[in-house]
């Protein structure tokens, strides 16, 4: 599979009053043509950091310290500007959790979406007329001619959402990165925008990097997963490979604690205490301090990576030849 991204070693810092903030510690990924990826995580992995860094969105107070993004072969992380302008949008498009952030209060659907397709596209009135309702009936909006004179408060949540996905897809843009795109909104018109995205996906080839806290999502859209703990990637594989043969310790935990899809009366376990403060993370392990099976190495050395397969790797100690066996806790997901 190609390549359509590829994010190598990549450190991105905030630099505060109290000090600098490593939010995101030496993370690799790729994306291929067409597939989805899920960043799955607790708050404050920084999930939404490795996306606005791809985006090159990232606060004034945010820097990529180093490492590299290459998007079709092509160094993002040092792009100028004006070039980054003619990618974002274009080539990658980005959508945020809450609608109403991303879409103007003060301009109509219409004049939104047309601004987007004169300024890449280069397209005249006419036709980005011709294109805005050909975009609103993709995603499916009723009366598309009404809603294009109206304002983002006319609209409910999910169309909101709808009109939100229709302006990132106006471009056509090769790579959608979705940062809990539903999560404002209720479990059906949840459903409805997660099949709109795979709907668009086969029909145009898209790939998709979602980042979510829900593992119904991530088995109903993903391929392969990337589990982020406290700025670093400590697992990656297949959905299979995440779910059912998960090798690290926190990996399990974030199993039982995030809520699946459809089932109901589940319980959720949360994971005890809280991720270290990365303006001093640890030098071993992140998970050191929550982790039932840590051992005295987890706390001076981080881990290298072990490769299971082609597609799984995990940061932990437990997996050293030299290590104890140990099992997850119940097969299934459960910690
Ligand atoms: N403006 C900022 N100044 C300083 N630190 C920040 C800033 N924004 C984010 N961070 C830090 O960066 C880390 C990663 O944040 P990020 O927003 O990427 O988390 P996340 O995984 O997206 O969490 P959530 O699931 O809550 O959206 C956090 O530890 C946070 O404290
Ligand atoms: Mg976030």
């Amino acid at each position: 599979m190609n390549n359509l991204l590829e994010v190598k070693d990549l450190q991105v810092s905030f630099f505060t009053y109290a000090g600098e903030v490593q939010a995101v510690r030496d993370v690799s990924f790729s994306l291929g043509q067409g597939e989805t990826l899920a960043i799955v995580g607790e708050s404050g992995s920084g999930k939404s950091v490795t996306s606005k860094s791809i985006m090159k969105l990232l606060a004034k107070t945010a820097k990529i310290k180093s490492g590299s993004i290459l998007f079709e072969g092509k160094e993002l992380t040092g792009l100028p500007e004006k070039q980054m302008q003619n990618i974002r949008g274009k080539e990658i498009a980005l959508i945020f959790q809450d609608p109403m952030t991303s879409l103007n209060p003060t301009m109509t659907i219409g004049k939104q979406i047309y601004e987007v397709l004169k300024k890449h596209q280069s397209m005249a009135t006419a036709q980005a007329s011709k294109r805005a309702l050909e975009l609103l009936e993709q995603v499916g909006i009723p009366n598309p001619e009404k809603r294009l004179k109206q304002y983002p408060h006319q609209l409910s949540g999910g169309m909101r959402q709808r009109i939100v996905i229709a302006i990132a897809l106006a471009c056509n843009p090769k790579i959608l990165i979705a940062d809990e795109p539903t999560t404002a909104l209720d479990v059906t018109i949840q459903a409805q925008i997660l099949e709109l995205m795979k709907e668009i996906q086969t029909k145009l080839g898209t790939s998709i990097v979602l980042i979510t806290h829900d593992l119904g999502v991530v088995a109903n859209m993903a391929s392969r997963v990337a589990v982020m703990y406290a700025g670093k990637i400590v697992e990656t594989g297949t959905v299979d490979e995440i779910f059912y043969e998960g090798k690290h310790p926190y990996t399990w935990g974030l199993m039982a604690s995030m809520p699946k899809l459809h089932e109901k009366s589940e319980e959720l376990i949360a994971i005890p205490g809280t991720p270290p403060d990365l303006s001093d993370p640890p030098k071993g392990c992140p998970f050191v301090a929550r982790c039932s099976y840590a051992m005295e190495i987890c706390h001076g050395h981080m881990p290298a990576y072990t490769e299971h397969s082609d597609t799984h790797r995990a940061a932990c100690w437990l997996q050293d030849s030299r290590a104890p066996k140990v099992e997850r806790p119940i097969a299934g997901g459960e910690w």
